[in-house]
């Protein structure tokens, strides 16, 4: 496995959390781990890295550096998105679309463009009235749903007021999106966490409301994906401990479902044609 030696700074590199000032200290050319367990544990929880101690080149003091395999980090921190506007027009009739609903667990390599991801989450649970209702209901309109979009180059939260993407961790988190294989091969997985601290009753009573409200979001993403030509499948199959930890989710907030989507493999004779 080939590495990349990149320093410990401020912008914590690895799985994204972020250091408090506690935990190092900079000064001049170089950074002082204080406190080093603290650091170590957090890593452990991220993507599998290695650490060890060296000598500064330049300033000769012990600072700590990270081993990262290529490919789990990009050098530049994920920047916050702005989505095209979301075309909300044409796509198949609907009687067509229910006819041509179904689940698809075979994902070619075609990525989805930026405006399909736009589309794709307006769909799901985009903003299509003025008073800030969504597309999908929820109970009482409480709108506790939050849908979270997974791709090659981390995790994301999609704003539907702002038509955006927040950025949640730079971590290629397609492993841990799913735990059927064919999850890592979508281009994008959906996962939809339910902030249970939004909802009344207990908690018996908010996670009923949150599956109910969850399954109307995934009925849109499947009816897109039917009139886009897309494929998809909702999934119950995702660690929701790992994930959860991997997101930074609060302890109320809680994974529901998720859902690939992709464009379905074609047959290699379907490619020839
Ligand atoms: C709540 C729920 C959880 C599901 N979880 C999974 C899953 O973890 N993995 C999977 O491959 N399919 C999952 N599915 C998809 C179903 O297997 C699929 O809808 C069913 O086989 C019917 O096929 P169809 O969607 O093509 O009509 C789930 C569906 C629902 C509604």
């Amino acid at each position: 496995m080939r590495y990349r030696l990149t320093c410990l700074t401020p912008l914590l590199v690895g799985d994204g959390r972020k250091l408090s000032p506690i935990d190092y200290m900079v000064w001049k050319d170089h950074v002082n781990v204080l406190d080093q367990w603290r650091i170590f544990r957090l890593l452990a929880k991220g993507p599998p890295s290695a650490i060890l101690r060296m000598e500064h080149p330049m300033s000769k003091s012990l600072i700590a550096v990270l081993l990262v395999p290529l490919g789990l980090i990009s050098g530049q921190e994920l920047k916050p998105v702005a989505l095209p506007t979301p075309q909300t027009s044409g796509g198949k009739p609907l009687m067509q679309v229910l006819k041509e609903r179904k689940s698809v667990r075979d994902f070619g390599p075609e990525q989805i463009s930026r405006q399909m991801l736009s589309n794709l989450l307006w769909a799901a649970w985009g903003v299509n009235r003025e008073d800030g209702r969504r597309t999908a209901p929820s109970a009482s309109n409480r709108q506790e749903m939050d849908v979270y979009a997974i791709v090659a180059e981390g995790a994301y939260l999609y704003d539907a007021k702002g038509n955006a993407l927040k950025p949640v961790t730079q971590t290629d988190m397609r492993k841990l999106a799913g735990t059927q294989a064919y999850a890592a091969d979508a281009p994008v997985n959906l996962i939809f966490v339910a902030d249970t601290a939004k909802l009344g009753g207990d908690d018996a009573a908010r996670l009923a409301t949150a599956n109910a409200d969850t399954g109307f979001i995934a009925q849109n993403v499947y009816l897109f994906c039917a009139s886009e030509g897309l494929g998809t499948v909702v999934r119950g199959s995702v660690n929701r401990a790992d994930l959860g930890k991997a997101m930074n989710l609060r302890a109320e907030q809680r994974i529901i479902l998720a859902q690939s989507v992709g464009y379905p493999k074609q047959s290699p004779s379907a490619a020839a044609r």
